[in-house]
């Protein structure tokens, strides 16, 4: 990496996640930095970083995730980078970290695998597995937390990650946004977003491509994430984070645990 490279790395616990819980976000956040000192390819890190809150166990994904109305955990999960790489998992049953999953996908010759395929071809990846019993659950019910998410700047690279354990008590086989390219999250050249809250509504704002574009009319990120939340009722849960070349923000109409942090490499 060359001297001088601008590193922002923001990180979210989820739209609803306590803010007393921001130290697990700061620390996915400085794996992530970490990461990127170390030269890893930005996608990486951003992964890095989502995996890390996957393990933490107070968000809705990875061992935190949500329960189906069958008591099975589906989980979703997606990453891309400002290159046009993206990948994407849905309903994946059993597995650690989904985010790592999506990865592999990302650098398959697919895009997005869901259900009995997705666990399949990570278990012929060799994903670490997840058995029920470590599965901790995080909240009562879709209020209390949502996604978590990241995004980052590398110079002029850009990079996003998602993962979550979707809707409590949702029917199996529901999906959300997390794996819908545009919806939760999008990556260009210009920047980054990972949106988080209430996936149908999400969806249908085609959310995060939208903010992106706001980001390739020159908005900053400061306007942009007050812009964005104003698209959604007040009632409905919804979180973002936003880097662009201009700077970065994040914000939420809830409550959400996120942390920015930036240095020069
Ligand atoms: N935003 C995550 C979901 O609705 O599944």
């Amino acid at each position: 990496m060359e001297e001088g490279k601008k590193l922002v790395v923001l990180t979210h616990g989820g739209a609803g996640s306590d803010p007393a819980f921001a130290d697990g976000t700061a620390i996915a956040g400085q794996i992530c930095m970490m990461s990127l000192q170390s030269g890893e390819p930005i996608i990486d890190s951003a992964c890095q970083a989502v995996a890390t809150l996957e393990d933490d166990g107070r968000f809705n994904a990875g061992i935190g995730s949500h329960k189906r109305n069958d008591d099975t955990v589906q989980m979703d999960a997606s990453c891309m980078d400002s290159s046009g790489t993206f990948g994407a998992v849905a309903a994946l049953e059993g597995f650690k970290n989904p985010i790592h999953v999506a990865r592999i996908v990302s650098q398959s010759e697919y895009k997005m695998l869901v259900g009995r395929g997705a666990n399949q071809f990570a278990a012929n990846q060799g994903c670490q597995t997840l058995s029920p019993n470590q599965i901790i659950g995080t909240g009562a019910d879709f209020s209390t937390t949502d996604t978590v998410g990241c995004v980052v700047r590398a110079g002029d690279q850009f990079a996003c990650a998602l993962s979550t354990g979707g809707i409590d008590d949702a029917i199996p086989g529901r999906v959300g946004d997390v794996p819908l390219i545009g919806c939760g999250l999008y990556a260009g050249p210009d920047g980054a977003v990972a949106a988080t809250g209430d996936g149908e509504a999400i969806a249908m704002q085609v959310t995060a491509l939208r903010a992106y574009q706001l980001i390739e009319q020159g908005m900053d990120p400061k306007a942009i994430v007050p812009t964005v939340i104003a698209w959604f009722k007040e009632t409905t849960a919804f979180g973002i984070i936003v880097v662009s070349k201009i700077g970065f923000a994040g914000g939420v109409n809830c409550s959400m645990a996120w942390t920015a942090s930036e240095m020069l490499h």
